[in-house]
């Protein structure tokens, strides 16, 4: 199941004021980083713990940490940045890869124009952030530059899927889990989300 859909009330409700046509743009990007946390924290629930025993006021006390693999988020340029202080504010100690794709319109591939990868990615979980998974293209190639890098634990938050990008993500990589806030109707003939959010990344940064 690399695609979870979060049916969270708080989720549902937040993904559904981000569909208004007139939102101002400080809402929009209020409300990315309100459900990117809310994501994020959904997409950390299975990092393991270990015991640590510290001083409390009260004499030793034994507690929790999380142990293990330190994390990279890794935003897609430029919709994925709107997501990212969301998701540092649940995994404050995370270090930040960013990857830019463009599509060639020729090819209708993503090309690669700026890469920027922290060290070790075999010793990281890598969380991908990019708001919209329309085609998917972006998710798949990015998702297989941090394996040909040797990241083994890779991840993905998204705000809207279509259904044409949930499938093609789970073709190319069904190892990869991703998780959304909503899975919607289909794809129009633009590539748009329907019914979607338009444009993200203009929304989050206030452009056209
Ligand atoms: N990117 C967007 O910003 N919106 C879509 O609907 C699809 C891709």
């Amino acid at each position: 199941m690399p695609v979870i859909q979060i049916t969270h009330p708080l989720v549902r409700h937040k993904i559904g004021l981000l569909r208004e046509a007139g939102i101002t743009t400080r809402d929009f990007r209020a409300i990315t980083q309100e459900l990117a946390r809310l994501l994020a924290y959904e997409a950390t629930a299975d990092f393991p713990l270990q015991p640590v025993t510290l001083q409390c006021w009260s004499g030793p006390v034994q507690v929790e940490q999380i142990q293990g693999r330190k994390v990279t988020v890794v935003p897609i340029l430029r919709a994925g940045l709107g997501m990212l202080d969301g998701v540092l504010d649940i995994v404050p100690g995370a270090k930040v890869s960013v990857v830019g794709l463009s599509r060639n319109h020729e090819t209708l591939q993503p090309e690669r124009y700026f890469e920027k990868f922290v060290g070790h990615l075999e010793q990281r979980t890598a969380i991908i952030i990019d708001p919209m998974l329309a085609t998917a293209g972006s998710m798949i190639a990015t998702a297989q530059l941090l394996k040909d890098r040797g990241c083994t634990d890779v991840r993905a938050l998204v705000l809207v899927a279509a259904p044409e990008g949930v499938a093609a993500l789970q073709a190319a990589h069904p190892d990869v889990r991703c998780w959304t806030a909503a899975i919607d109707s289909h794809l129009d003939a633009n590539g748009y989300i329907i019914p979607g959010l338009g444009d993200a990344g203009d929304k989050l940064f206030g452009t056209k």
